[in-house]
């Protein structure tokens, strides 16, 4: 399977914090953004990524993540002109994709959860489109799902006035490969966008889409504005300082599935020591 970050967008409710800098560049308690996204992929065994961002922010990201040797992963890049919807990363992914399966995540997203990695482990082979719900207080901010009594789902609407539930879809989703065919052929919506509610769509169609509830408890911030970007940074920094636990960090996962070994961490770490993120890539050798 294939991963697909899609880092790019115009990110308008940070301004001014993303007037000159890309949102998922800017850190999240320790570390940039893009790492929570990057390590979920990594966790679900991913190895093949493709960053998808603008073209005045691609090569930040190239300097910060390079070819991904580090992690024993390989990087590629590509550039999205202009932020003409989620569903175009497949499209744009075309060719990287080639004959795979593809899992795409949001470069704003952070999800973390006890068993969340076995639970990405086991949709890394899908037959047909699987993606997630969780309960939220606001779901007229994003892609709502509406299921009957047995849990079955009844609709998908984008950012819907009036939504039908409280239950919205967190951007990560696994695809089989006809999600490119089916990107290809959707229209624009009214706002211009190529929606990756009209793919859920597709795919809900053809009895084909699998919608997996996040477990009680489980964590999960879009940071796009600035209450859940310090709400997610809280977050992150309660698990670290208080909990003990890393959250997010590349270097971790590659590390526990076996991409680098331990002279590898011990190499990364090192050089990062000044600002405490080295020790606690070290202190996971010391916890084995
Ligand atoms: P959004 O948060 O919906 O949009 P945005 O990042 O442009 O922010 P704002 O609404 O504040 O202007 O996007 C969700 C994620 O998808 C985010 O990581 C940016 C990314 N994105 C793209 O890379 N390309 C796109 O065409 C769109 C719409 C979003």
């Amino acid at each position: 399977m294939k991963g697909i970050i899609l880092a790019g967008g115009s990110g308008t409710r940070l301004h001014p914090i993303t007037l000159a800098v890309s949102k998922q560049l800017i850190p999240v308690y320790d570390k940039p953004m893009i790492y929570y996204p990057l390590s979920v992929l990594m966790f679900a065994g991913i190895k093949d990524i493709l960053i998808i961002s603008t073209p005045h922010d691609l090569p930040k990201f190239q300097s910060l993540l390079g070819d991904g040797s580090q992690f024993g992963c390989s990087f590629q890049y590509k550039e999205q002109p202009s932020p003409d919807g989620l569903a175009q990363s497949f499209i744009l992914g075309k060719e990287f994709i080639g004959s795979d399966k593809v899992c795409m995540v949001l470069g704003d997203n952070i999800f973390h959860s006890a068993g969340f990695t076995g639970m990405l482990k086991s949709c890394i082979d899908p037959d047909g489109g699987i993606i997630f719900a969780r309960q939220v207080q606001d779901p007229e901010r994003s892609g709502v799902v509406e299921f009957d009594d047995n849990m079955n789902v009844i609709s998908i609407e984008e950012k819907p006035t009036q939504p039908k539930s409280s239950y919205i879809i967190p951007g990560l989703y696994f695809c089989d490969n006809e999600v490119v065919e089916i990107a290809e052929n959707i229209k624009p919506s009214a706002r211009n966008e190529l929606e990756i509610t009209d793919v859920h769509n597709a795919y809900l169609n053809k009895k084909k889409l699998k919608v997996v509830v996040l477990p009680r408890g489980s964590a999960w911030y879009d940071c796009g504005t600035f209450d859940s970007l310090k709400r997610a940074s809280n977050y992150i920094e309660a698990m670290e300082t208080d909990h003990n636990l890393l959250v997010g960090s590349p270097e971790e996962s590659a590390w526990r599935n076996g991409f680098i070994n331990d002279e590898q961490l011990e190499n990364i770490a090192t050089p990062l020591l000044k600002s405490g993120y080295g020790q606690r890539l070290l202190n996971l050798l010391k916890k084995k």
